[in-house]
């Protein structure tokens, strides 16, 4: 991957650059989407267009595009130039350039900035991973896809040196998400709870995908929060994002979910996920 998209212009990643004005490298003033994409069609789109609008409007950035049909059309030429087949794509909307201050600059103009990346080599990941538990230090506006990151870095970070996966993250002893992914339990009567579409979490893609997919084959989906005492009560767990799909959860710090193995239903709707993906490949 040599050839970026940096507003309006494809440039080998050496050429690609942006202002050291741009408001996005001074302030995270800007918003993001992950795509994947899968023999050159992009998967979910229209619902990665929604939340990106949802984004700008939440931050008041001017959107650049009038209707997102110009965008596809940038990203598949991206696509092809780079020749690839599968993998993501990072889209980067930020305010624009301005001289460093903290009001919004009038008439400014935003950055758009676009790359593909492939697919991660991560071992065995479908085998179930373990996610560890903090407290939610992030602001209160999460459903915003904002490229202000720190917490979730430092999160993540941390999970990682402690040899987990992932991090949940706790508000008032509740499970809000993870800091790269969405969380989800299965209870014992078989009900998938996961955190409501509120300004705690971000409306996950893969998430909402998945949810619609449980209801459409009859699994019962609560949209309620849920706490430490339901993971220790819990049949299965798992964690959905776009880079990584669904994932089964097996242990959550010290407690092991079904004895680490994968339960049916999250089997069941990983292959349901899968599936919807690979119909849209056709
Ligand atoms: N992250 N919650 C958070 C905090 C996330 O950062 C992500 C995705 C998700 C899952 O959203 P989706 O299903 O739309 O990918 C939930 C992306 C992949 C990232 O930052 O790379």
């Amino acid at each position: 991957m040599q050839i970026y998209y940096v507003n309006g212009s494809f440039k080998h990643k050496f050429n690609a650059l942006i202002s050291v004005e741009d408001r996005g490298f001074n302030f995270s003033d800007g918003v993001y989407e992950v795509i994947g994409f899968k023999n050159k069609k992009l998967l979910n789109f229209k619902k990665h267009m929604k939340r990106l609008k949802s984004s700008l409007l939440n931050l008041r950035i001017k959107s650049p595009y009038k209707n997102f049909k110009s965008l596809e059309l940038i990203i598949f030429r991206l696509i092809e130039i780079n020749k690839l087949d599968s993998g993501f794509i990072y889209l980067q909307i930020t305010r624009g350039n301005a001289k460093r201050d903290h009001l919004f600059p009038p008439d400014v103009t935003p950055n758009v900035v676009i790359f593909a990346f492939p697919k991660k080599k991560l071992s065995n990941l479908s085998s179930g991973v373990k996610v560890g538990l903090s407290e939610d230090i992030r602001w209160t506006r999460c459903d915003v896809k904002s490229i202000s990151l720190l917490p979730n870095l430092l999160e993540k970070q941390k999970a990682y040196e402690n040899g987990c996966f992932e991090i949940w993250q706790m508000r008032n002893n509740f499970i809000t998400e993870g800091s790269t992914s969405n969380a989800f339990i299965i209870d014992k009567s078989g009900n998938v709870l996961t955190h409501p579409k509120n300004n705690l979490i971000l409306g996950g893609v893969t998430r909402d995908t998945l949810i619609e997919l449980a209801k459409k084959n009859k699994v019962r989906v609560c949209e309620e929060p849920f706490s430490i005492n339901d993971i220790k009560k819990c049949k299965e767990a798992f964690l959905t994002s776009t880079t990584v799909g669904v994932i089964p959860v097996t242990q959550v710090n010290d407690i092991k979910i079904n004895s680490k193995k994968i339960g049916e239903i999250t089997t069941f709707l990983t292959e349901k996920y899968e599936n919807f993906l690979n119909l849209q490949i056709k």
